[in-house]
């Protein structure tokens, strides 16, 4: 060997082909050992050394998974920042969307972006302010327009009423007849109409009280009890004391709703029967009459603005009753069914919470 012929010290490094590589650091052959020559008494000697690569390695593993744990650790939060960074704005977006369809337009969005987010969240804000100028627009004339019918109306009703007093022919009795039937339909869609817009408002300001609903009905009953007694219509009901926390004036209307329906859509002869049963948390009520009934397709329309299966058959209805009786049980937090079939009858299912006034 060189190290002991030569008394060189020997370099394996030296001859490695790339020492930027450093692979044969972990080698184990000549590349990796230094040989140092010495000499004891007369004899000449070569210390040869090359590091223990288990041990080294050994060593490197540790130092690789200190390396990838930190590494990890950074990353994931990296990620986790990244998306908080571009979900958010969106969440808000979806957030901001949502109470559109619940007609609030002043949800603020707080995004100042410069990207594409920034620029959507902008137009977004801009479609907000324009909607809710258009639906204010829209309230506003149909408010107006509902107002500015009634005092018209009434004249026409008040010369209806007034030409009837005189000594009209039969012909044109039946003209002035018309005349103030329909004048008063005219009327009574106004005030629909002004309900249901008040009732649209996102918040509606309900007077909630105590309100004994067995009482509301039993009154309705008695007001309409005329209108029964013309078309010989029969009514019975089961109405034990049901207090409730609701708003009267509004369920009043549900009742008036459902007993007018009852009657207006039912045979000559017929029956109508009301019902009030309880639980802890519900009062269910329910309407069910003996009339002209509806098939299922109709049914599933009825509660639509507007809606009336045979607007031909039934001159005086707006179609516009049950979508508002809808709409009141559902600002109740309560749920309205129908179930019917043609010429047998009709029911009309209504749940109320008692006095669990969750607000959504
Ligand atoms: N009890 C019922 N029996 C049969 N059909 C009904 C009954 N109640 C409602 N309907 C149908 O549903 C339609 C919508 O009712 P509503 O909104 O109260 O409007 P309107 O009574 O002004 O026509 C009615 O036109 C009628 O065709
Ligand atoms: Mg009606």
């Amino acid at each position: 060997m060189k190290v002991v012929e030569d008394k060189k010290i020997y370099h394996g490094m030296d001859n490695s082909p790339s020492p930027w590589m450093m692979m044969s650091h972990f080698s184990n052959q000549l590349d990796n050992t230094v040989g140092v020559p010495f000499t004891i008494g007369d004899e000449d000697y070569g210390l040869y050394l090359r590091p223990n690569n288990k041990l080294l390695f050994s060593d490197v593993h540790v130092i690789f998974a200190w390396f990838f744990v930190a590494v990890s650790i950074v990353s994931i939060s990296g990620v986790i920042w990244f998306a908080k960074h571009l979900i958010q704005p969106i969440t808000k977006l979806t957030e901001a969307t949502k109470e559109i369809t619940r007609e609030n337009f002043n949800y603020p969005l707080n995004i100042h972006r410069r990207d594409e987010i920034g620029q959507l969240a902008e137009s977004f804000s801009r479609m907000q302010v324009q909607l809710q100028h258009n639906d204010e627009a829209r309230k506003s004339f149909i408010n107006n327009v509902s107002h500015d019918f009634q005092s018209p109306l009434m004249n026409i009703q008040g010369y209806a009423e007034l030409l009837k007093t005189q000594a009209l022919d039969e012909e044109h009795l039946e003209y002035v007849d018309i005349i103030d039937q329909e004048s008063k339909r005219l009327s009574n869609l106004t005030k629909q109409l002004l309900l249901l817009t008040s009732l649209d408002q996102k918040s509606y300001p309900m007077k909630l009280g105590v309100t004994r609903i067995d009482k509301q009905i039993k009154d309705t009953v008695r007001r309409h009890q005329w209108r029964m007694e013309e078309k010989e219509i029969e009514i019975s009901y089961h109405l034990p004391p049901a207090p409730i926390l609701a708003d009267p004036e509004l369920l009043m209307t549900v009742w008036d709703n459902l007993l007018t329906n009852a009657i207006k859509y039912n045979q000559n002869g017929g029956s109508i029967f009301i019902q009030i049963s309880e639980n802890d948390d519900n009062a269910t009520v329910s309407f069910k009459d003996t009339g002209i009934g509806m098939n299922k397709e109709q049914a599933s329309k009825i509660f639509e603005r507007f809606y009336r299966v045979d607007a031909a058959r039934k001159k005086d209805g707006t179609g516009l009753g049950l979508s508002i009786v809808k709409h009141i049980i559902e600002l109740h937090n309560g749920k309205i069914e129908v179930e019917s079939e043609i010429q047998i009858g009709t029911t009309f299912t209504i749940k109320l919470p008692k006095d669990k006034q969750t607000e959504e």
